[in-house]
């Protein structure tokens, strides 16, 4: 099936500043990536993941090629989290097929080799693929920049590696609370300078991934989630007054509310757990509601899909809602069913 026509209305931020659209912006997370035969081609070109990262025209070039081929409403910026350790000090790699791969921070002495504060010239690709986008995008596609969250990023940074219960992370937290809780002000501080950069760079909205929020108990969700998202948000609006920011703290379920309610992010990110008729019903109207087709609905295509798609538009129909996935388009995703998941969405079958 083919995508309808659409006319771009820079519904992406009329939504962002409270107006209800129908049909509701889209972009999905990681719209850019190894599903899209033109970044495969394109990755090809550098010898590392970091380095296509940091080579701005090929950098520029993922950002633009999904918006390109589907009419997204917004452009995410094409890096990755895991820059910030990077440009930290901490030795990242991302191995093919196997993830990234850190050299783990297990004690004091590691914690005191990265840099203060973050160095700005490894990140400055980063500011100049923003600066090009910019020169490429329609006016009428927004730009949205992003960082990991402090939680997150000492997942990777202390494990060195993808895990699924985020353990080392969390022993580090209870055994070595003081230099734990060291690290993550040094991140807050870290991602403050990065987000202020990118919006100075041109980007008009920022997410803040919290991918693995959901392994925590409250309390530890509370200090490690909840208030460094909150202390990002407040330093980032002292240099910024209207910066706004996107939160998505991953599986946080029922600490959601609390997250809204004091993190002060414009918009929520919901994964694709969370009942969209359940938020629409519990948020304020004040806050954005951002998500959340299952990304395996995604893959499957067909009636999952179709299903899908509709009761998430018709749960939050009347509100303001930015339609997206639950997480990040999945590597075996086929380009038809994104096709056809704008099909539905902009067909305005939802009635
Ligand atoms: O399109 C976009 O969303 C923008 C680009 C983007 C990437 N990573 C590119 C990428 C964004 C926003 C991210 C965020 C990111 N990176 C997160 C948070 C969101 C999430 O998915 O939970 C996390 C946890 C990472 C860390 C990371 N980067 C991992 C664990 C991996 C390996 C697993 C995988 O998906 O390959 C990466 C690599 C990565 N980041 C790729 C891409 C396109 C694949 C690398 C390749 O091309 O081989």
């Amino acid at each position: 099936m083919k995508s309808q026509p659409y006319v771009q209305t820079k519904s992406f931020l009329k939504v962002m500043n409270g107006e209800v659209c129908f049909p509701p912006p889209v972009w999905l997370m990681r719209q850019a990536g190894r599903y899209l035969p033109e970044y495969q081609a394109l990755r090809a070109k550098a010898p590392s993941f970091l380095e296509f990262c940091y080579t701005p025209e090929l950098a520029a070039e993922a950002t633009l090629q999904p918006v390109r081929r589907f009419g997204f409403d917004a452009a995410i910026l094409f890096s990755d989290i895991l820059v910030i350790p990077d440009a930290l000090g901490q030795k990242v790699a991302f191995e093919p097929n196997e993830g990234p791969k850190l050299d783990p921070i297990l004690a004091a002495e590691d914690f005191a080799k990265l840099n203060t504060p973050l160095d700005c010239g490894r990140l400055s690709p980063v500011i100049e693929t923003i600066q090009l986008v910019k020169t490429r995008l329609s006016p009428d596609i927004a730009l949205i920049g992003f960082c990991g969250a402090p939680w997150t990023l000492a997942c990777y940074m202390i494990a060195g590696k993808s895990v699924p219960d985020q353990a080392p992370a969390r022993l580090f937290a209870y055994r070595q609370r003081d230099l734990f809780q060291s690290l993550i002000d040094r991140l807050v501080q870290a991602s403050i300078d990065y987000l202020a950069w990118q919006i100075e760079a041109g980007v008009e909205a920022v997410q803040i991934f919290d991918t693995w929020a959901g392994v925590l108990p409250f309390a530890e969700f509370e200090r490690w989630c909840l208030m460094p998202v909150e202390a990002i948000v407040a330093g980032l609006r002292l240099r910024h007054k209207d910066a706004r920011v996107i939160g998505f703290p991953r599986g946080a379920d029922h600490h959601l509310m609390d997250f809204a309610a004091r993190t002060g992010v414009n918009v929520l990110g919901l994964d694709s757990t969370v009942d969209p008729r359940w938020a629409a019903k519990t948020f304020d109207r004040g806050l954005v509601l951002q998500g959340n087709l299952d990304p395996l609905a995604l893959a499957a295509g067909g009636l999952p899909l179709e299903t899908g798609v509709q009761q998430i538009l018709s749960a939050f129909r009347g509100r303001p809602h930015i339609f997206n996935l639950g997480h990040g388009v999945l590597p075996h995703t086929p380009i038809q069913h994104i096709e056809l998941m704008l099909d539905v969405l902009r067909g305005g079958s939802a009635k």
